[in-house]
């Protein structure tokens, strides 16, 4: 793509705008200024202006590891959205593809790609997610089998596709669902008489989230988890 066209795609420069910057000498591809509108931005390569670097629009995926008492919206309302955290350009253009609660911890996505957090969301997709879950009560074997077998959530008229259960210590355990139902996984502990105490994504299809990142953090998802989604 030509640089100019770059820049229109990567903020809100028109194209006479773009043609301006670059004559100040502030734009550079992979370091080296360019003043050309023509010049060729070859894929992957990394465009500043002033040190700064920029993405194309509708082409940026995060991770982010959520804090407790953070929403999954892009406005702020009894706690402060998720997206505070994430120190780019225009965040507030990214949505979340797969919200959590207010108390719960851990992975979400933040991307510009609609279609691509269609792939995430989508019920049609099944895409599996990991939960720890925390409970109240200890949990019972036959718990295992309850959820493969799906349970009768309050309020649907479905049972829960089927899911499954690692139990990890008494009131510990591991559960992948490849639904998205609102408190999905709060009802369902609650569906079988128990209680879900503290949540914390781990995992959504491939994409884990990574052990170097603290609560608050984020990082760039690498290309081979956006591909998994493409
Ligand atoms: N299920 C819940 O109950 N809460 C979440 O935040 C995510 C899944």
């Amino acid at each position: 793509m030509r640089i100019d066209k770059y820049l229109c795609k990567s903020t809100e420069l028109t194209r006479s705008e773009a043609k301006k910057l670059l004559k100040t000498g502030k734009v550079t591809i992979d370091g080296a200024v360019s003043k050309n509108g023509a010049d060729k931005v070859p894929e992957s390569a990394v465009v500043e202006v002033e040190g700064r670097s920029l993405s194309l629009l509708g082409q940026r995926y995060v991770m982010l590891y959520k804090p407790e008492d953070t929403i999954c919206s892009n406005v702020d309302e009894v706690y402060p959205s998720v997206l505070h955290f994430i120190e780019i350009d225009r965040v507030y253009e990214m949505h979340i593809a797969g919200r959590l609660d207010a108390d719960t911890t851990g992975l979400v996505l933040i991307t510009d790609d609609g279609k691509w957090s269609h792939n995430v969301i989508s019920p049609k997709k099944h895409c599996e997610k990991t939960y720890r879950v925390w409970l109240a009560e200890p949990l019972e074997e036959k718990a295992i089998d309850q959820f493969k077998e799906g349970v009768q959530l309050h309020g649907e008229k479905q049972l829960t596709r089927p899911a499954k259960l690692e139990i990890v210590a008494p009131q510990e355990a591991l559960l992948t669902i490849v639904e998205g139902k609102y408190h999905q996984v709060k009802r369902m502990f609650a569906a079988i008489g128990n209680k879900v105490e503290a949540l914390h994504r781990e995992r959504i299809g491939i994409i884990e989230l990574d052990e170097m990142l603290n609560p608050g953090e984020w990082r760039y998802l690498t290309e081979a988890e956006v591909n998994a989604f493409k």
